[in-house]
């Protein structure tokens, strides 16, 4: 099994080049079987997410072309198949966005019923909701959802909670159901906008992506078409928290700034000096951190995606920080992790105090998801001494070459896959 090993204290400097959204990019590989025609997808991120939804769509009859590591041509006119096996569903989330795509057109669809994760139970119950505002009959047997309609018929949807994956989903179904649809109370991540886009851009009719109402006119057919995938904001804002943790100075390229305010404004918060340009943000940490307090919330506040990195830099900050995660219910355990580290904090319910301390030191731990994974690398990188991270997998579905961007700043870090290669690695930075 694969583990981080860390060599702690080595302030991050340098550039650092953002890939492709991983959450933009699940969505637009659904989007992309909605027409027979080839589709070309640019900057798609090489993650283990995006590569076990290409293996689900190639089980489906999808041909799947690799031009190269970040760029695909997809073509879903022979697809024979609208039945998603549980295997991917376990191994990625998000392949339920092929309910949505397959649904609107083929009009039936059947993807196993995902179950809950590590940061919390995860209902889908609002994507099934708009599918049935839309005429679809949504049936749960034998561990799957099937969704059938004869047709899809434009309606007015209100969703309860902001979902991301609900807007996405229902905006794909509706882009092909008959006569216009109107969602209320949308999701307003820049992800969502790139699906919207991408849809557009293959002859779909959607307006208003990006503002809590999407307005679809749905057409019969979509076409083929080129297109690249916005930067990860959530990649981009892990390093500029990395520079953060580690006293760093880091130019984080081939970012949209405008999708990162929440990240800058606590990073400013916290002490670091940040410098704006077009398509990059540079980041100068502070001798010491300062304590803020922070509320994860639906875009464009800050992102839940954000917060075990932000928990990182706020337990060695000076003072007491309060983290309320208002998205996920199990979000925090990175803090058990971190408390072996060093760390001092209290979670009661959806709220963590954290105290900060004046440094971490350097421990073996487990990744218990993907962004609290990455947060502990932060950590390691932060902390005096040598830090083992287990579990990486998780970090895999989401960072592309995490190690190697990361020791391309400075950090001592390395992918090791034995006792023998780690005390080697431990040999070797001393
Ligand atoms: C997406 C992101 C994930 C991010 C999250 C919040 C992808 C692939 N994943 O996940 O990285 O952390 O947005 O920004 O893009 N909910 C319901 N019923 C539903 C759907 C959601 O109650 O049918 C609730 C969820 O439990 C959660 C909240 O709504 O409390 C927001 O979840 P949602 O935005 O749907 O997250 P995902 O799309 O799963």
């Amino acid at each position: 099994m694969e583990q981080y090993i860390i060599r702690g204290g080595t302030a991050l400097n340098g550039e650092v080049e953002i890939g492709g959204a991983k959450n933009a990019a699940l969505g637009i590989l659904a989007a992309a079987i909605m027409t027979d025609e080839e589709v070309l997808i640019e900057n798609l991120p090489d993650v283990r997410d995006v590569n076990v939804m290409l293996e689900a769509m190639i089980q489906i009859g999808v041909k799947v072309d690799r031009r190269d590591r970040h760029s695909v041509v997809l073509c879903g006119a022979d697809i024979g198949d609208v039945n998603i096996e549980y295997e991917y569903i376990k191994k990625i989330r998000a392949s339920y966005y092929l309910l949505g795509a397959l649904l609107g057109k083929y009009k039936k669809a059947e993807v196993p019923l995902p179950g809950g994760c590590n940061i919390g139970s995860r209902p889908i119950d609002l994507h099934l909701k708009g599918f049935k505002a839309l005429g679809a009959t949504v049936t749960i047997q034998n561990g799957s959802i099937c969704a059938v309609a004869q047709a899809l018929k434009g309606r007015h949807i209100f969703l309860d909670t902001v979902s991301v994956g609900a807007t996405i989903n229902i905006m794909m179904a509706a882009s092909m159901a008959e006569g216009r649809t109107v969602i209320e109370n949308c999701a307003k991540e820049p992800h969502v906008v790139d699906v919207a886009n991408f849809l557009n851009s293959m002859g779909a009719n959607i307006k208003g992506a990006g503002t809590d109402v999407i307005r679809i006119v749905g057409v019969e057919k979509l076409h083929s078409t080129e297109y690249s995938i916005i930067p990860d904001q959530i990649e981009a804002g892990t390093y500029m928290f990395a520079a953060a943790c580690t006293g760093g100075d880091v130019t984080v390229r081939n970012v949209i700034p405008k999708h990162l305010e929440a990240t800058i404004s606590k990073l400013l918060e916290i002490g670091c000096d940040i410098e704006e340009f077009d398509t990059a943000v540079r980041v100068k940490a502070p001798a010491r951190l300062s304590c803020a307090n922070v509320k994860t919330l639906p875009y464009p506040g800050y992102p839940t995606d954000m917060q075990p990195q932000i928990g990182v830099a706020l337990s060695m900050a000076e003072g007491t920080s309060i983290v309320t995660e208002s998205i996920f219910e199990n979000r925090f355990k990175y803090l058990d992790e971190l408390a072996r580290m060093g760390a001092v904090s209290k979670v009661e319910g959806n709220t963590a105090v954290i105290s900060g301390v004046e440094k971490l030191t350097g421990a073996r731990v487990s990744a218990p998801d993907l962004r609290a994974g990455a947060a502990l690398v932060i950590a390691g990188l932060a902390a005096e001494g040598i830090t083992m991270i287990d579990d990486i997998i998780y970090i895999q579905r989401g960072y592309e070459n995490f190690d190697l961007k990361l020791r391309g700043l400075g950090a001592k870090i390395e992918c090791v896959n034995s006792e023998r290669e780690a005390r080697k690695f431990v040999l070797m930075v001393g």
